[in-house]
């Protein structure tokens, strides 16, 4: 049972708590995934506050988790009390993780599980000792160390918020011995709400065996109630990320400022500089240099392949290929082997093949590029007509000169040329050069007439009188040029 279905006040957002996301997944989904590694026979998400956001989260993510609907949200044992009528006639172990608990592992649950078979105990709960345990539940314990209920907070006196053991909301419970115990909880504590903590305390009192682990790392339990320790658990979820790719033989050369998310696939020798952050479904393959200043999101990055300073999403970069500074690679952008897309490049479901290069400033969009081919600097795909997108195929071995407007629907065929500034409406034919520009033309003192009294109508006198002093020398002068 996931319990989800709290307001969330502290987060003051329209957006359900359990939702908020962090490394790839909103909280919900990180324990729902902790929790299915368990293997449970039925998993039930207890929704109220914002449940159409949670139950359409968990359609889409989670549809093996049944929502049951809690309203009004009477608390954490009413919660659990609803669950488990949804469940029907059930035994056996029911385990209670809460929403907000993100960092929780499958391995602790697991420890928690076996614990709690082993002791054959009528309910085992998760502690764990914090540093600042202030907010949450005290584990209290007797002088042998038997645990003997929970204490929250607000209904505690100084001595019990001195002890630093909290309940963690995170439980296993015998089914039988649940569901007896939860019809006995009241409402008479500070927050007027059934309270599934008492559960422990009635157990004790009737001689139920209640067994107990401690995380061994407590900051696994962390429980989130508002921006700030969603922030901290954002960090720590990076922290757990970033060092187990680090194990996986990879680089990264400054931590605490790489991101990702639990999507991520990153393959041994791959270096990270610092600034990156790659979400989704990206993945980087042997070798592979991305950063610093790289946001990546469901790209794939080859072997060998170079990405700096680069924003890319959906976008499939060769083996060896090199990305950046300053480059935007959109969704459908597939660059081939050894290929580049230089400073100023932004591309959109772009087919570049391999060895083709477009170096600097340049929108490629809707297109398909050949091998060997060379796009001039500042040349644009002019993919859109204002009211529909069209295609640009540019063969192989093609030399695209420098400023052409590529105007779609056309084809540059195989090892053809375009002349720099051209725009180009007219398919080239293979091996033509395809000019399309005015000839220059130069009128003669325009300057000087038309501008007189500026600086350049100055240097153009200083120059025509130069020219008509000196000698005339022409034969001996421009050798270099
Ligand atoms: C709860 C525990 C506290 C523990 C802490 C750990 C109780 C009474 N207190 O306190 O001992 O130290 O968690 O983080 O159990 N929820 C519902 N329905 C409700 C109320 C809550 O589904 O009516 C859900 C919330 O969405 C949340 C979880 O239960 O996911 C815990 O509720 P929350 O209000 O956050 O409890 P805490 O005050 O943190
Ligand atoms: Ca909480």
């Amino acid at each position: 049972m996931v319990l989800a279905a709290g307001q969330g006040t502290r987060m003051k957002s329209a957006t359900a708590k359990v939702l908020h996301g962090l490394c790839g997944r909103p909280m919900l989904g990180h324990v729902l995934a902790a929790l299915a590694e368990v293997g449970p026979e039925h998993t039930l998400v207890v929704v109220g506050h914002e449940r159409d956001q949670v139950t359409a989260a968990l359609a889409e993510h989670a549809p093996y988790a049944v929502p049951v609907v809690q309203e009004p949200q009477n608390g954490t044992g009413h919660a659990v009390r609803l669950a488990l009528e949804a469940a029907g006639p059930t035994d056996g172990a029911v385990v209670v993780v809460p929403g907000d608990a993100p960092l929780l592992t499958a391995g602790t649950l697991q420890r928690l599980l076996a614990r709690h078979l082993e002791t054959l105990a009528a309910a085992t709960l998760l502690t764990a000792t914090m540093p600042d345990p202030a907010g949450y539940g005290r584990v209290v314990r007797d002088p042998d160390g038997h645990v003997t209920g929970i204490v929250e907070e607000k209904d505690a006196d100084e001595r019990i918020r001195q002890l630093d053991e909290v309940a963690t909301s995170v439980y296993v419970f015998d089914a039988a011995k649940l569901r007896a115990n939860l019809g006995r909880l009241t409402t008479e504590n500070a927050q007027g709400e059934e309270y599934l903590t008492d559960v422990i305390g009635l157990l004790v009192a009737d001689g139920d065996v209640v067994a107990s682990v401690t995380a061994d790392d407590y900051r696994e339990t962390l429980g989130v109630n508002d921006r700030i320790q969603l922030a901290t658990a954002r960090r720590l979820m990076r922290d757990r990320i970033v060092e187990h790719w680090m194990r996986e033989g990879v680089t990264v050369t400054d931590p605490q400022t790489t991101w990702m998310g639990v999507g991520v696939r990153l393959e041994p020798d791959v270096t990270l500089h610092q600034n990156t952050q790659l979400h989704g479904t990206t993945t980087v393959r042997r070798g592979a240099v991305v950063g610093p200043d790289c946001t990546l999101r469901d790209t794939t990055v080859g072997e060998g392949a170079t990405v700096v300073k680069a924003h890319c999403e959906g976008a499939e970069i060769g083996p060896n290929a090199t990305v950046g500074p300053y480059t935007y690679l959109r969704p459908g952008t597939r660059l081939g082997a050894r290929s580049k897309a230089g400073a100023y490049v932004e591309m959109k479901a772009a087919d570049v093949g391999d060895d083709s290069k477009v170096p600097h400033l340049s929108y490629v969009g809707d297109a398909v590029i050949g091998e060997r081919t060379n796009i001039g600097a500042a040349t644009v795909f002019v993919n859109y007509d204002g009211v529909e997108k069209h295609q640009t195929t540019v063969g192989d071995d093609v030399r695209v000169g420098s400023d052409t407007m590529l105007v779609a629907p056309v084809t540059v065929h195989d090892g053809a040329y375009t002349a720099a500034g051209s725009v180009i409406t007219d398919d080239v034919p293979s091996g033509a050069i395809g000019v399309a520009r005015e000839r220059q033309r130069n009128i003669e003192g325009w300057v000087e007439r038309r501008r007189a009294g500026t600086k350049s109508a100055e240097a153009a006198r200083r120059a025509r009188e130069r020219d008509t002093m000196a000698p005339d020398t022409d034969d001996d002068q421009g050798a270099d040029g």
